[in-house]
């Protein structure tokens, strides 16, 4: 097995709003190793969208120990947190997120353009290798409206891997598609997985959760369940996958 990359011992958010207090994670203890790919599931309002939140670093846990890569992440400054956001993860939204008035090209490069790492000349080499591995290469210059919701989402996959982040988070990622586009995009999650991507999707659909390695149950903001998926549902997956496109 490869080392961890992720993790989380009894991390708890606790949302308060007016009289209300709501515990959207209790407890929650979660290893990921480098290169696996699982899948998060359960009811509307367990608690999904927060543990990835909290995972990428887009929110806080109120308590408990989070390590991402071996570093520490609890006590981190905003800008510390928004500076190993944009290099080690990459995120995809279930409503695709682009920016409508900037060309497919200057979407992904977006992120890219904050680090200052890298050259130019190497942000535009990571862009173009990005569309070139979701298909989109021949779209660089229309804009998100031009596009279908297949090709959008494609864009945003390229956008979330240009900088070649060590974790990919999905959030629902084809609950806009119809079923083929919805398809291709789980059939690419797949190859990015195959070339050593760590990769953590939220999904309702139990045939995406069982075409992934791993899926990790939640109820009431609670993992209730983690298991190994057989891998032949994951290459029935791929395989129906084969046989619609
Ligand atoms: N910013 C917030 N302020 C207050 N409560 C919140 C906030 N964000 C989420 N919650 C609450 O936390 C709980 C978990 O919400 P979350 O969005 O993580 O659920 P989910 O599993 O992603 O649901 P869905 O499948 O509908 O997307 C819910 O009860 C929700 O109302
Ligand atoms: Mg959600």
């Amino acid at each position: 097995m490869n080392k961890p990359l992720i993790s989380m011992e009894s991390i708890n958010k606790v949302f308060y709003s007016d009289d209300v207090e709501t515990h959207a994670l209790s407890n929650i203890n979660l290893t990921i190793h480098e290169g696996e790919y699982l899948a998060i599931t359960g009811p509307s309002g367990c608690g999904k969208s927060t543990l990835l939140s909290v995972l990428g670093l887009l929110d806080t846990a109120s308590s408990g120990n989070y390590q991402l890569a071996s570093q520490p992440s609890m006590n981190l400054s905003t800008k510390q947190r928004s500076h190993i956001r944009n290099k080690e993860i990459g995120f995809i939204f279930q409503s695709f997120n682009l920016i409508s008035d900037m060309s497919v090209w200057e979407n992904v490069l977006l992120p890219l353009s904050y680090r200052s790492d890298l050259k130019n000349n190497e942000k535009d080499a990571l862009a173009k290798e990005a569309l070139e591995q979701v298909g989109m290469s021949h779209r660089m210059n229309h804009y998100p409206a031009q596009l279908s919701g297949g090709q959008q989402q494609r864009v945003a996959v390229a956008r979330a891997i240009a900088g070649k982040p060590s974790l990919l988070l999905a959030d629902e990622p084809t609950g806009n598609l119809d079923t083929k586009n919805a398809k291709a995009v789980m059939e690419l999650l797949s190859k990015l997985h195959n070339t050593g991507c760590t990769i953590c999707i939220v999904t309702h659909d139990p045939n995406y959760a069982a075409a992934t390695q791993r899926s990790v149950h939640m109820i009431d903001g609670q993992i209730v369940a983690d298991e190994q998926n057989p891998r032949a549902a994951v290459n029935d997956f791929m395989a129906d996958i084969e046989a619609t496109a």
